[in-house]
């Protein structure tokens, strides 16, 4: 049966991906994006399906409750699943009172209007930050079991809100899922973000501000992976439930800098050491068994293939960033290059 889809968040990066796999998986459905626009929402991602009238968009605020309450008066959903979110760990630090407000009160104002309207699937977007800090000297990895426990302002709000959803699954009852992703890369990421940042610094001969040592570790799925677990689990039977997504692809950030270097011809000593970011979490590594085994997951790319995808993209679709200027991100663009200006030494 057909049903009535909201996407929150879908003009951002990962949201736009899943709103493309949506239509293409779920063609008779009728899907309706709901993005504030903020600098990260980006309408030219998802233009061509309004054009074909393949989706409907409605510009507003998840965090505004009056505006939540009429949408769901007006549509009946089937369906709610929220991408919408501050998400950029510097601006949190930087401002962390738009993280709580958009996060938290954002996700509670979609919960409460999904309770009261009976909703029959709400689907909370959520990351693996929540997990905290694994650290050095392990090869342990997060599983569905590891205790909440975020270290910046981002993955505090996103652990709050994941607090919030299951318990209106223990209150309320409520048809409720969470998927925790490791960190996405591929087509329509805002460069604000480690790999399409550098791609672009590099590319313009700009130094890269690599931060602490670079020995951090990040674990890098492809977004449209991402968008292929999230599918599954809407579409499955499962309700209270978390699953762990990642693609066992852990990198240092200096390999993911090198690696960039290296496609496109650039010398390494682009790489600038600065400043460590504030509670800047070690190593991040999920164990996505639960999702493998429950629902057949399995991501179809590698990272070799799926990085190599997102740098032709990004070659491609180079006036695609281009256009993003917004204010605030020249601002923390600014003060990234200063921080350039003073390198910290290393003991690598
Ligand atoms: P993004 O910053 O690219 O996009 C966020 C989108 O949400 C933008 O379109 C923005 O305009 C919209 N938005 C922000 N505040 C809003 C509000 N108050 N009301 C309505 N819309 C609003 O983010 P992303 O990287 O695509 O992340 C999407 C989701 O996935 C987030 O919930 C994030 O926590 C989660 N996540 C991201 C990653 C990653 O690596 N990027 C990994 C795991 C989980
Ligand atoms: O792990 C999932 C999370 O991944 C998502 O929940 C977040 O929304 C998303 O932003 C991302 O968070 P990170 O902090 O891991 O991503 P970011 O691209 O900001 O940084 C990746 C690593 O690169 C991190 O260790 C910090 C480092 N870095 C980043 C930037 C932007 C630098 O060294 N220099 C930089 O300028």
């Amino acid at each position: 049966m057909a049903k009535k889809v909201l996407i929150t968040g879908g003009a951002g990066f990962i949201g736009s991906n899943y709103v493309h796999y949506y239509v293409q998986q779920h063609p008779k459905d009728e899907v309706i994006v709901l993005d504030k626009l903020t600098y990260a929402g980006n309408l030219d991602n998802i233009a061509g399906l309004i054009k074909e009238r393949k989706v409907t968009f409605v510009e507003g605020d998840i965090a505004d409750q009056d505006f939540i309450n009429k949408l769901f008066g007006r549509e009946q959903f089937h369906t709610v699943i929220n991408f919408a979110a501050e998400t950029h760990v510097d601006r949190s630090i930087i401002d962390p009172h738009i993280f709580v407000h958009t996060n938290v009160m954002g996700t509670h104002n979609l919960l409460l209007a999904s309770r009261d309207n009976e909703v029959k699937r709400y689907h909370q977007i959520s990351t693996d930050e929540v997990y905290g800090d694994l650290g050095t000297g392990s090869k342990n990895y997060f599983t569905e079991s590891t205790p909440i426990n975020p270290n910046c302002p981002y993955a505090a709000s996103k652990a709050a809100a994941d607090l919030l959803v299951m318990s209106y699954y223990e209150t309320y009852k409520m048809p409720i899922t969470i998927s925790r992703c490791s960190n996405n890369y591929g087509p329509y990421q805002f460069p604000e973000k480690l790999i399409p940042f550098f791609f672009k610094l590099a590319s313009e001969n700009k130094p890269l501000p690599v931060y602490g040592d670079g020995l951090n570790v990040r674990d890098w799925l492809y977004v449209l992976d991402h968008c292929s677990a999230i599918d599954l689990i809407v579409s499955s039977t499962k309700y209270g439930e978390v699953y762990n997504i990642g693609g066992h692809n852990e990198y240092t950030n200096l390999e993911i800098t090198k690696h960039i270097l290296r496609f496109l011809g650039k010398d390494e000593n682009l790489i600038t050491f600065v400043e460590d970011r504030k509670a800047h979490d070690r190593r991040y590594a999920m164990d996505p068994a639960k999702i493998e085994r429950e629902l057949g997951w399995a991501p179809s790319v590698t990272f070799d293939q799926g990085i190599k995808k997102t740098f032709d993209w990004y070659v491609e679709n180079a006036a695609w960033s281009a256009k993003l200027t917004d204010r605030s991100h020249k601002a923390l663009l600014s003060t990234k290059m200063e921080a350039c200006k003073v390198p910290q030494k290393t003991t690598r």
